[in-house]
C-alpha cells in the first residue's frame, strides 16, 4: 500500500496521516488503554501492533496535528485480512478504525479531518468502490460522527463477539478534501 502522507489544509492546525512505525507501539498501547477508547473497542480487539504494522493487508496510520501525534487510524483491505474478521467480502472495499489518543482532544474536529484524509487515501485507489466502518451498535457518538463524514448505515452485524452497526461510504458519497 502507498506510504505517502497527505496533508489537510485549513482549520487551526496542519493535519497529516503518516505510517506508524515500531517506535509508535508504546504510544499505541497507551492510547488503546485510555478509558474513552477501551470503552468502545468491543470484547476482542486483538490488536497486535507489531504484526499489524507489518501486515500487507493494512495501513496503520498516525494522525499528526502540527506535528503532534493525536490519533490512530487503520485502513484495512478486508478481503486480504489474515484474520478473516469481515468474513467473505468483496475485493473492492476498505474498512477503517479510528480513535483519538487523548480525551482532551475529543470533539474538536480533529477526528473529522483525519477521516477525510483517510477517505481521500482510500479512494485514491481507483478500484475501491466503498469504505466500511463497524462501530459498536451502542456507540451512538461514533455513529453520528461517521454519518456526518458521509457514511450511511447498512445494518446491524455480529462481528467477533460484538454487536456492531456497519456503515458504508460509497465513492459517490465521498467529498474530496483536495488536500
Ligand atoms: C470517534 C472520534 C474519532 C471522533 O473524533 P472527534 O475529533 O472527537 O470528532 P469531531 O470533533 O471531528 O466531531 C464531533 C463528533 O464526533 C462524535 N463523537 C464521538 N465520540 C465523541 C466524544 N467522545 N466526544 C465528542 N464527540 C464525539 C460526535 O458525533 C460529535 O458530534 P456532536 O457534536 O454531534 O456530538 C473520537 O471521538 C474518538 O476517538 N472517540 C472514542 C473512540 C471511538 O469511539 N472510536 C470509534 C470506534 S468505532
Amino acid at each position: 500500500m502507498a506510504d505517502d502522507t497527505r496533508a489537510s489544509p485549513g482549520g487551526d492546525s496542519f493535519m497529516i496521516l503518516r505510517p506508524a512505525t515500531p517506535a509508535d507501539i508504546a504510544m499505541l498501547h497507551r492510547w488503546e488503554s485510555a478509558a474513552h477508547v477501551a470503552a468502545n473497542l468491543g470484547a476482542d480487539p486483538s490488536w497486535d501492533w507489531a504484526a499489524d504494522i507489518a501486515s500487507p493487508a493494512r495501513e496503520i496510520l498516525i494522525g499528526e496535528a502540527d506535528g503532534r501525534p493525536i490519533g490512530f487510524l487503520e485502513i484495512l483491505d478486508p478481503a486480504r485480512d489474515e484474520t478473516g474478521y469481515w468474513g467473505d467480502i468483496g475485493e473492492d472495499l476498505r474498512a477503517l478504525d479510528i480513535w483519538l489518543g487523548e480525551a482532551a482532544d475529543l470533539g474538536r474536529g480533529l477526528g473529522t479531518r483525519m477521516m477525510r484524509l483517510a477517505l481521500d487515501r482510500c479512494f485514491a485507489t481507483p478500484t475501491v468502490a466503498a469504505v466500511l466502518v463497524d462501530p459498536l451498535a451502542r456507540n451512538a457518538d461514533a455513529i453520528r460522527f461517521y454519518e456526518r463524514v458521509g457514511f450511511r448505515p447498512v445494518g446491524p452485524r455480529r462481528l467477533g463477539e460484538d454487536d456492531c452497526l456497519v456503515l458504508r461510504c460509497d465513492r459517490d458519497d465521498w467529498v474530496p478534501t483536495g488536500g
